[in-house]
């Protein structure tokens, strides 16, 4: 009977721990803490015998102890048999219910490459994913499911990109030998309208790769060494993406695999934070100094301005519209200058000459007296038509007018890339 019941309760739990969880030989990894931002690697002791680490990978995982023991046993397989003791294997996982992390733990004696953190007080995959980065010691970082959609093979293809250079290396499901299992038309759907929502919001960033969803690459860490990532949610390869220093991109083809074990944890939730995700990461690429000193400029303009007309008229006694005119364009002029020379210094140092400068002088002008029609366009569409008070109507011109002045000219006339805004 006791012998009946032990074996059962064996049976019923098979991979949990049996001793004590906490078991002083294979302890889990301490939780980083503060801003998330991936450290430089530590410089190695000379002395150290243990080989250097190349690739970390991590294995975000919340409620998957019944994929566990099979991903892990997979990946530490393929790898053993290619870069032996030079990789890790890192789970991160969110106090799952059902002990995710003490399956994992007891797995310790087994694979000497895997290491275990246990999050209590934070919670979310992509920030996850991040903090096992922290924590990594190699120089290439990756990510990869624990619940086998994601196929352990395409691991290879992805190193060997990194091998050769890339500094990210996606696996894609929409490119060459790519796909997905037997996904309805609506979850189709909603997986590309997503992708294209990314492309409105941030081209730049999502028009990088094919398969912007991916949650399974590699990176180099010196790509996003330093920089702090504060991603909403589920999709961390945007926020690696849209922060790090990015130039080489590979792409390597996979099917994403139907779920075996356990389910997935998206609902409608992940869809309004890819979202906020999306308009985070607009928002803080948005070159906010450089408008800032545009303002400055703009404002000086304005002194300027009114100054000049003062002269002309009290001291030399121009026509009104003459003068007018004539002090608009000094203030164009004075804008021009310091806007060359400031705002965007450094663009115009890399642009010289005189007959470039001229070039950019009447592209000005062009841009402002646009801003001067739409100004004057505004402010009559907002006071004879929508009956608004004519100052507000003339305040909110100015607005309008000072964010199309400044977009233009830094696209058009300055040039500035999307890939350096800042
Ligand atoms: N630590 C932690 N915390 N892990 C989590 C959390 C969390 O809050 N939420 C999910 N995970 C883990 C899961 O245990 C799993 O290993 C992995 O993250 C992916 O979660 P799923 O819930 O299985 O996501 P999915 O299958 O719908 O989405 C997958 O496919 C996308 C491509 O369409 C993920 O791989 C996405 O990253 C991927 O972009
Ligand atoms: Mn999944």
């Amino acid at each position: 009977m006791e012998d009946g019941c032990l074996l059962l309760s064996i049976h019923a739990t098979p991979l949990r721990v049996m001793s004590n969880p906490a078991s002083p030989s294979h302890p889990l990894l301490v939780v980083p803490t503060g801003a998330l931002q991936i450290p430089p690697l530590a410089a190695r002791n000379s002395a150290t015998t243990t080989p250097e680490i190349k690739l970390s990978l991590i294995i975000p995982t919340y409620k998957e102890s019944q994929n566990i023991p099979t991903i892990v046993s997979k990946l530490s397989h393929l790898l053993n048999q290619t870069i032996r003791d030079r990789y890790e294997l890192i789970i991160v996982d969110d106090n799952s219910p059902d002990l995710t992390w003490e399956v994992a733990q007891s797995l310790m004696p087994e694979y000497p490459q895997l290491r275990v953190m246990r999050r209590e007080k934070e919670r979310g995959l992509s920030t996850a994913v991040i903090r096992g980065w922290q924590a990594a010691r190699g120089e290439v970082l990756g990510v990869i499911d624990a619940d086998l959609q994601h196929p352990p093979e395409t691991l290879l293809q992805l190193y060997a990109e990194m091998e050769r250079g890339a500094d990210l290396a996606v696996a894609s499901r929409h490119v060459e030998e790519g796909g997905v299992s037997d996904w309805s038309i609506i979850r189709r759907f909603l997986s590309r309208g997503a992708q294209v929502l990314g492309l409105i919001i941030l081209p730049g960033v999502v028009g990088r790769v094919s398969d912007p969803m991916s949650g399974y690459f590699m990176v180099r860490r010196d790509a996003i060494m330093g920089k702090v990532m504060d991603p909403v949610g589920y999709k961390i390869l945007i926020e690696v993406l849209g922060r790090g220093n990015i130039r080489w991109i590979g792409e390597a083809g996979y099917v994403f695999q139907e779920r075996q074990e356990g389910e997935s944890k998206v609902t409608g939730k992940q869809y309004i934070e890819y979202i906020q995700h999306l308009l985070k990461l607009r928002i803080s690429r948005w070159p906010l100094m450089r408008f800032i000193r545009f303002g400055v400029v703009g404002f000086s303009g304005v002194f300027v301005d009114m100054g000049i007309f003062y002269v002309l008229r009290e001291i030399a006694g121009l026509a009104l519209t003459r003068s007018a005119i004539l002090s608009a364009e000094v203030a164009i002029v004075n804008n021009f200058l310091w806007n060359d020379l400031w705002t965007f210094g450094d663009i115009s140092r890399t642009q010289k000459g005189w007959k470039k400068r001229i070039k950019r002088f009447l592209k000005f002008n062009l841009v402002c007296l646009a801003g001067l029609i739409i100004n004057v366009l505004i402010v009559n569409i907002l006071f004879n038509l929508l009956g608004m008070n004519e100052y507000v109507a003339k305040l909110i011109a100015i607005a309008a007018v000072t964010l199309w002045n400044f977009w233009i000219n830094l696209k058009l006339n300055w040039r500035v890339t999307e890939v350096d805004e800042r």
